[in-house]
């Protein structure tokens, strides 16, 4: 019902864009504005190897180094500006940051290494089929194997850690961690080696298993035993309270789903993708516009967590244009997967497409440096609230640019 009256909106929106010019001009505005935003900060990056993540309370550039997990996405924002435009400055400016990403490839330590070299290296070779970042993206695939294990048969993403009440984990596996699976993937066909292709296999199955409620909502965290594989517990630890769904990770669910489906044809995979996108598309408490609260169930009384009253100002409903933003590049793929929904996620990728280029975007006046704002890090850790992060750009451009490919 609640889709049907989305879907509604939609349309309306689609026949105010009109015809393919129309659509064009909507492309070409919103690539012209992350083009001048983004020139800004590559002007503000201090130093050789800092990258744009957000931005700090005072205003400033907030900068990371190449081992932060958010390291790949400016550089691939680049990438996607110069497929956008084909023009070679973005291309030179991305080949340039790319670079900095190099030590990444043996990189041991986290689960990252997929969103930080695919994002980066992973588009380089797609637009310019450099034969030196092909061996980069196989290394990275085997620095991301040493954290499988055949016990768990899962890919371990975090080094320990626990809840906020006390709990500590042997084994978490995350839900974002669906998005590294594209490297190994991608590293299997470059490589021959079958290896990478067959543990990303593994892990989603493993993932499809255990993170999922019955609603196909899921978990952020499932931790393992070590020794048995048994499942220790589920948690959710960047969203509201550990039963909610919280909004980024059914965007990386939904995301990683269909880039398993692409890869494999596995009607398991694609079945979960629709399962996921049928529930947040008709989630009640999916705002009109399609851009997600940062939790879907937050100040809903049956999920309060524990330690509500140590976050301050929580009643106030963030959105998460971050996750719009996943959930937009996600749905346009699977609307070419899908046998029977293209049309609804086609149309709902459109309309979180213009509901963040209409109302999300950062004012450059404020903030000269993202091409969006509105999305939040990590609230329960009092971490980035309200305001714009890399990814959410990296994945708005990566809507635009298969918007681009798919009208054409
Ligand atoms: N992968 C971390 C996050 O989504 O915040």
């Amino acid at each position: 019902m609640r889709l049907k009256m989305i879907l509604g909106m939609a349309i309306v929106l689609l026949s105010v864009a009109g015809c393919s010019d129309k659509k064009g001009a909507f492309i070409q505005e919103n690539v012209d504005f992350a083009g001048s935003q983004l020139e800004k900060a590559l002007d503000a990056i201090p130093e050789d190897g800092r990258l744009p993540r957000s931005i700090r309370k005072n205003g400033e550039l907030g900068t990371v180094g190449p081992y932060d997990w958010t390291s790949g996405f400016f550089p691939g924002s680049l990438w996607y500006l110069y497929e956008l435009t084909g023009n070679e400055q973005w291309r030179t400016t991305a080949e340039r940051t790319t670079k900095w990403l190099e030590p990444i490839q043996y990189y041991t330590d986290n689960h990252d290494v997929g969103f930080m070299l695919s994002c980066s290296y992973g588009n380089g070779l797609r637009l310019t089929n450099n034969a030196d970042y092909k061996q980069v993206l196989i290394n990275g695939a085997e620095s991301l194997c040493t954290r499988y294990s055949d016990v768990t048969r899962s890919i371990k993403s975090w080094n320990g850690g626990g809840t906020k009440d006390g709990k500590r984990w042997q084994f978490p596996v995350i839900i974002d961690n669906m998005m590294n699976l594209d490297l190994l993937f991608e590293a299997s066909r470059l490589s021959g080696n079958d290896k990478y292709r067959k543990i990303a296999i593994t892990h989603a199955e493993q993932t499809m298993k255990n993170h999922f409620r019955e609603d196909y909502s899921s978990y952020h965290v499932v931790d393992y035993d070590t020794l048995t594989g048994a499942v220790r517990g589920r948690y959710t630890h960047q969203g509201y309270s550990h039963e909610s769904a919280w909004a980024r990770g059914q965007a990386w669910g939904l995301y990683g789903f269909t880039l398993c489906y692409r890869e494999t044809g596995d009607e398991r995979f694609l079945q979960y993708a629709e399962a996921i996108a049928s529930y947040v598309l008709n989630h009640p408490n999916m705002p009109e516009d399609l851009v997600p609260l940062w939790d879907y169930h937050i100040n809903d009384p049956a999920y309060v967590p524990s330690w509500l009253e140590k976050l301050p100002k929580l009643e106030k409903p963030w959105r998460d244009a971050s996750a719009a933003a996943v959930t937009a590049s996600a749905l346009l793929e699977l609307s070419q997967l899908s046998k029977k929904n293209g049309t609804v996620y086609w149309e709902a990728a459109e309309q979180i497409l213009f509901s963040l280029s209409s109302h999300y975007k950062a004012n450059p006046e404020k903030i000269p440096f993202f091409v969006l704002d509105h999305s939040v890090g990590n609230i329960p850790s009092h971490s980035e609230i309200d305001v714009p992060i890399n990814y959410a750009d990296y994945y708005f451009l990566e809507a635009l640019a298969r918007y681009k490919r798919m009208n054409n």
